[in-house]
């Protein structure tokens, strides 16, 4: 392996939230960071806020719109053009859509499961020789706790292939936890079909971080209620804790050629049952094969 000065990693939605706190720690360690983003001043910005506090970071970007296949291609030749190794992908970004109606990718897929899945599914198949070249290489797919229906209240997941753009119904919070329990199929049958290539691929769930929550909200009370009051709850994890955990599961020693785990505060957890289902996975896996056009 090479020294962590020469390494690489690659961040989706590296501009805010738990990907910058996490773009921010890599690069402190010395990592090339690049951040992946659909947003090319944000990330401008970004770099900026990490070389004020270390002017020695090796902090880049490039564009890449999760809900769109072209964009994911541009976004995987652009990476390729400039001949660097691939040590670390983190496919961090993500979140749901709100409201009453389903909205849909360029591609014509519902737009959180385009965005957390069906993007990442296809940025690291893209990537995935560079990964291997590079090895040892970590994929670390963010998922969440609420993948699991035993996890928290609220509607449980109910991951339906005639339901996938919406056709019978559309609930934000249900779309949001099929998607967390895609990213867990992907994670575990990626690390299956990886087996000896020095290329581990685990799923990670930062958490409840209220902080990433509040930025986003644009209604004051909201922000106050998530900053002030949820951040204090002895549930909550900061953006420290989060990207901690993000940075142990993708370059601590103690993960150091395990894959297929799920890692919750720097240790592994058991995820749902479901998300153990390797048909399912295997199911899922070929579909979204299919659908991203890589056959
Ligand atoms: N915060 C929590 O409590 C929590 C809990 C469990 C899991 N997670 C997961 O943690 C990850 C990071 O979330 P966060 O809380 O840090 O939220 P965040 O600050 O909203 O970060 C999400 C990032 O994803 C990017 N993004 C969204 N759609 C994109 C697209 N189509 N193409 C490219 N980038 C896109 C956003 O970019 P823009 O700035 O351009 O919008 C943003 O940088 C997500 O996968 C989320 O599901 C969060």
């Amino acid at each position: 392996m090479s020294t962590n000065q020469q390494r690489v990693a690659m961040i989706t939605g590296g501009n805010s939230g738990i990907g910058f706190a996490t773009a921010n720690k890599l690069a402190a360690k010395g990592f090339i960071v690049i951040l992946a983003s659909r947003n090319q001043q944000a990330s401008a910005q970004a770099i900026a806020r990490i070389q004020a506090v270390n002017p020695n970071a090796n902090v880049e970007s490039i564009p890449l719109d999760l809900s769109s296949f072209a964009s994911v291609r541009q976004c995987a030749s652009a990476f390729q053009a400039k001949g660097t190794p691939l040590h670390i992908l983190i496919n961090n970004a993500g979140g749901s859509v709100p409201g009453k109606q389903a909205s849909f990718t360029v591609d014509g897929f519902e737009m959180t499961f385009g965005t957390n899945h069906l993007g990442h599914f296809l940025l690291t198949n893209l990537l995935l020789d560079d990964l291997k070249q590079s090895a040892s290489a970590q994929v670390i797919t963010v998922s969440s706790e609420l993948h699991n229906p035993d996890y928290a209240k609220g509607p449980v997941p109910d991951f339906d292939y005639d339901n996938l753009k919406g056709e019978k119904y559309y609930n934000p919070q249900v779309f949001y936890r099929n998607s967390k329990l895609a990213n867990m199929w992907f994670a575990y049958e990626l690390q299956r079909r990886l087996t000896g290539t020095g290329v581990t691929s685990n799923a990670v769930c930062p958490g409840f971080v209220p902080a990433a929550i509040a930025a986003r909200r644009n209604s004051p009370i909201e922000k106050f209620f998530y900053a002030q009051i949820m951040a204090r709850m002895p549930f909550a994890r900061s953006l420290e804790q989060s990207s901690a955990s993000y940075l142990i599961a993708a370059a601590d020693p103690a993960f150091e050629g395990v894959g297929g785990k799920f890692i919750v505060d720097g240790k592994e957890k058991a995820s749902s049952k479901d998300s153990y289902d390797e048909e399912k996975a295997q199911r899922l896996w070929e579909l979204s094969w299919e659908w991203c056009g890589l056959i």
